[in-house]
This record gives structure tokens, C-alpha cells and sequence, in this order.
């Protein structure tokens, strides 16, 4: 039997496919500044990080409504159920969407509406994740938290991501304490552009339970020793390290190697409508680029459900 997938690394903004952009931008009565489909794909074309986040943030504009947050959710969770996700943990950026205007009650009403309804409607248990900007003021960050706590937000934990060479864990040290006392799970983008010293820094400044990406650390073997034996899970995303030329392609990517070296590596989609696929089509480009087999993609699998905050139950379910 094959196991099923847990995805612990997926932005839901980056779910949104360019036709649901258009629907969504008629919808909302937005102009965007694309002729066409064609034309808004062709967009899809990236050289770092930077150049990725600058689309992603430019059509997040489509989405006003909870409406709109609830149907983005739902397409993910109907594409996800399809490739073989029964539990996702999802991230969505909650400056993103108020620095537009966007009050936090419609972003949270929408996106609750699809992951209360998700294991009944796609069979998919889900959590929502706040993913902090990180190249936005910590003081931001903290104010986010605030609200977020106040209103009792449907959230498992946060995390921190954007741009992150020049914005370290080490600038959000308090609010992370803040989310650990409250409860909330805690996880970082780290590792991903940025060194392996941001790495350790969210270790040990932030307290962190997951490394998001974490492909830098074998650039420093201490560190790689150390993942091993503290068996931190790093969510890697083969897909997007190729579209962000953090790699050059699939087949140098270093999973096999991360694997084999006893890291708890699992496989993500990252932000499947700008990377060329959902964590399905992650799995097909690594058996036909480095000749995945059928026993590391259980390996992938089991890792992705330890590594998750599914329910003890949940977890025993899946396994
Ligand atoms: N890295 C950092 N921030 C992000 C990413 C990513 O891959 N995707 C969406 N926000
Ligand atoms: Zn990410």
C-alpha cells in the first residue's frame, strides 16, 4: 500500500492558478495589467526568489472577499486530494492581504470555510498556518500576532517567509516566544537563498519545530549531523528550488543525498501554480530525474506524516 502524503509546505496564495486569477479579477471588477492568459503565463519566468514574490504579491490583488479566499482553498484541496494529500498544513500571508486593504475577518472567514469543510468535502485534514513577512517590520509581525490572537484566529502555529537573505530569524525572536506561549506550533523559512546560519538561528532563537526548505545545511556538516540527530524535519520543495534556481535542475537536486544521509526530509509543492506542479507532479519529475524509487517515496511519505501536527489518531491513521 502506498502511503499517503502529508504537505507541510504550500502557500495557499500560491495555489492560485492564472485562470482562477482572471475569474477572479472579473469577478472583483480588477483591472490587471496582463493582455491574456498567454500573457500572464509567459510571466512565469523567474531568476531568484525576488522575481517570484514580485508576481505572487502582484496577483494576490484578485483576492478581496472571503468568498475568493474560500474558492482559492477549495481548488487547492481538490487538486491536493487528487495527488495523493490526505493532511495539508497550509500557510497564507495575512500582511499580504491587510497592507491591500483586505480586513483580516474576510482573509480568515474565507479560508476557515475550506479547511472546516475539507476532510468532509476532499477527505484532506487541514490546518491553517500565519506566515509572517519577514522582510516587513518585527514590530508589524508583533502587531499581526496581536490580532491574530484576539480574534482567536482558526490558525495551528506560524511561520516566516519572503524574502530572506538580509532578514534572519534573529529579528523575530520576541513574537515567536509570543506564539510559543499562546500554544501556536512554530515553524521558519530558512535555508531556502539564505545561509545555513539561518538555519541554527531559527533552532535556537526561535524555537522552531520545522525547518522550511533547510537545503543550504549541507553546505556545514556540523549542521547536517546535527538535523540528523535532533531529527528535525526540513519540508523541501524540488520544484521550486529548480524554478528559483536554487538548484539548476531535478536532477541535481540533493534530495536523494539529504535522504541518504538520514535527514527527515518530506516533499512539497511550495506555491504549485508558479512552480510547475502539484506535490504529484514533484514525485513524477524525481522518479523520471534521479530515478526516485517506490521505497524513498515511502520514506518521503512517513516522514511528511511524523513531521506533521496531525492528531496522534490522524497520524496512526495515515501511517
Ligand atoms: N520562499 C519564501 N517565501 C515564500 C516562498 C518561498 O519559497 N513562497 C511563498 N513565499
Ligand atoms: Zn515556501
Amino acid at each position: 500500500m502506498t502511503t499517503p502524503l502529508a504537505e507541510l509546505h504550500m502557500h495557499i496564495e500560491g495555489s492560485l492558478e492564472p485562470e482562477l486569477i482572471l475569474e477572479l479579477a472579473e469577478r472583483n471588477g480588477i483591472e490587471l495589467p496582463y493582455a491574456d492568459l498567454d500573457d500572464l503565463r509567459s510571466r512565469y519566468e523567474f531568476t531568484d526568489l525576488q522575481s517570484f514574490l514580485d508576481l505572487y504579491f502582484a496577483n494576490m490583488a484578485v483576492l478581496r472577499t472571503a468568498q475568493d479566499f474560500a474558492d482559492m482553498t477549495r481548488a487547492y484541496f481538490a487538486r491536493a486530494a487528487r495527488a495523493g494529500v490526505a493532511h495539508a498544513e497550509i500557510f497564507f500571508n495575512p500582511q499580504a492581504h491587510t497592507a491591500r486593504g483586505v480586513p483580516l475577518s474576510e482573509v480568515l472567514d474565507g479560508l476557515a470555510d475550506a479547511v472546516s469543510a475539507s476532510e468532509a468535502e476532499f477527505g484532506v485534514t487541514s490546518g491553517l498556518i500565519a506566515g509572517i513577512l519577514r522582510d516587513r517590520p518585527a514590530s508589524e509581525a508583533d502587531a499581526l500576532l496581536t490580532d491574530l490572537l484576539a480574534v482567536g484566529a482558526p490558525i495551528i502555529g506560524i511561520g516566516l517567509d519572503s524574502a530572506e537573505v538580509g532578514n534572519p530569524p534573529s529579528k523575530f525572536v520576541d513574537v515567536f516566544a509570543r506564539a510559543r506561549a499562546a500554544g501556536l506550533h512554530v515553524v521558519a523559512h530558512a535555508g531556502e537563498e539564505g545561509p545555513p546560519e539561518y538555519i541554527t538561528e531559527a533552532l535556537d532563537l526561535l524555537g522552531v519545530e520545522r525547518i522550511d526548505h533547510g537545503i543550504r545545511c549541507l553546505e556545514d556538516t556540523d549542521l547536517v549531523q546535527r538535523l540528523v540527530r535532533e531529527r528535525i524535519p526540513l519540508t523541501t520543495c524540488p520544484l521550486s528550488n529548480v524554478r528559483l534556481r536554487v538548484v539548476d535542475t531535478l536532477a541535481d537536486h540533493p534530495l536523494r543525498d539529504m535522504l541518504a544521509a538520514g535527514l527527515n526530509v518530506s516533499v512539497n509543492s511550495d506555491d504549485p501554480a508558479y512552480f510547475g506542479g502539484y506535490v504529484d507532479d514533484a514525485f513524477a519529475g524525481l522518479v523520471a530525474a534521479v530515478g526516485l524509487t517506490a521505497e524513498e517515496r515511502e520514506v518521503l511519505a512517513r516522514n511528511s506524516i511524523q513531521a506533521s501536527f496531525a492528531s496522534d489518531d490522524r497520524k496512526a491513521q495515515l501511517l
